[in-house]
């Protein structure tokens, strides 16, 4: 697990998260006209990691169970990714389903997740993600939501960890809402806290876990933009109020910010907390992808031109993530 978490972490590199689920992948492509089969999401893959120098900026990517056994030539892309240096992992969560029949919705999976991560231990997957989903609103989210969804992403930590699997604990605050900055911040900090009493309370060890969570933000309805810096200021605000030092890496996820935003709030960050406990990079889909999954729009012929794109901003976001945009 270390020599793992060493390479997700490395200067200049994150993670590429191409976990979308089939359903996510469908709309991505709907929105573009493309055609959504499994042969163009493994098209699409192929060009992504096909790039050449990928290896500058990446240390992992993170695939779905769609993915992870599709192949470029005779090399499924794990391995693939493996002789390149690039360390593959898998999203493990199984979705979203209504919490106690109220609006909020709980990640479920639990139950076959020890089965199927002996299946993934034959193929060259090191590192796994779970992803917990909090919407704020007046109401929401409640303590018992709160405890049940932790619990989970506790436990998948525990059973990753058991079957020597880096865990990416990934508690996303959602960006939809008319909520503030402040209130934001308060969130954040109240999931990381309770998150971090659970893994505490399992013994985790927070120095072969990664955790993978939001910027503080305003809400995308609150008709506020805030400058990279008040950004940055809050973020490290509500992690410093809640993350141990122990912890190896925090890598942010992207979250629907547009690419230039995300891209220029992570060098913000950086720049900020030089002397953070943790490392601090990236590990976005959207902002990593949107400008290249454009560019390519389903066809072979613009293969190139979207890995252009797509080196481009993997180059920019690498900058930031070392403060030196
Ligand atoms: P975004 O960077 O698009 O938010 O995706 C990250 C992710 O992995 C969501 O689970």
């Amino acid at each position: 697990m270390e020599e793992t978490v060493q390479k997700l972490l490395a200067e200049g590199h994150g993670i590429l998260a191409a976990d979308e689920s089939s359903k996510t992948i469908d709309k991505r492509f709907a929105a573009l006209g493309v055609e959504s089969t499994s042969e163009t999401h493994r098209r699409y893959r192929e060009m992504l990691l096909t790039t050449p120098g990928i290896g500058n900026y990446l240390g992992g990517v993170i695939f779905f169970d769609e993915t992870v056994r599709q192949k470029i030539g005779e090399k499924t892309f794990p391995e693939y990714l493996t002789g390149q240096g690039i360390v593959p992992g898998i999203k493990v969560d199984e979705g979203l389903e209504p919490f106690n029949g109220t609006e909020e919705k709980i990640t479920k999976g639990i139950e076959s997740l020890d089965n199927r991560l002996k299946g993934y231990k034959e193929m060259d997957l090191k590192f796994t993600k779970w992803r917990a989903v909090i919407q704020i609103s007046d109401i929401f989210p409640t303590d018992a939501f709160l405890d049940e969804n932790m619990e989970r992403l506790a436990e998948f930590a525990e059973i990753s960890q058991k079957n020597d699997f880096v865990p990416i604990v990934e508690p996303e605050i959602l960006l939809t809402g008319n909520h503030t900055t402040t209130r934001c911040d308060e969130i954040e900090t109240k999931v990381l806290r309770v998150l971090f009493a659970k893994l505490k309370s399992k013994n985790i060890d927070l120095t072969n876990l990664l955790l993978k969570t939001s910027m503080v933000l305003p809400g995308k309805d609150s008709g506020v933009k805030a400058e990279p810096l008040e950004v940055a200021h809050a973020t490290l605000r509500a992690l410093g109020k809640s993350v141990p030092p122990e912890v190896a890496g925090v890598v942010f996820l992207s979250g629907g910010q547009t690419p230039d935003e995300a891209t220029n709030n992570l060098n913000e960050i950086v720049k900020l907390k030089e002397d953070a406990p943790w490392k601090i990079s990236f590990s976005f889909a959207r902002a990593l992808q949107e400008e290249a999954m454009s560019e390519w729009g389903g066809k072979d012929e613009n293969k190139l031109s979207a890995q252009e794109v797509f080196i481009k901003r993997l180059e920019k976001v690498s900058n930031a993530r070392n403060g030196k945009l």
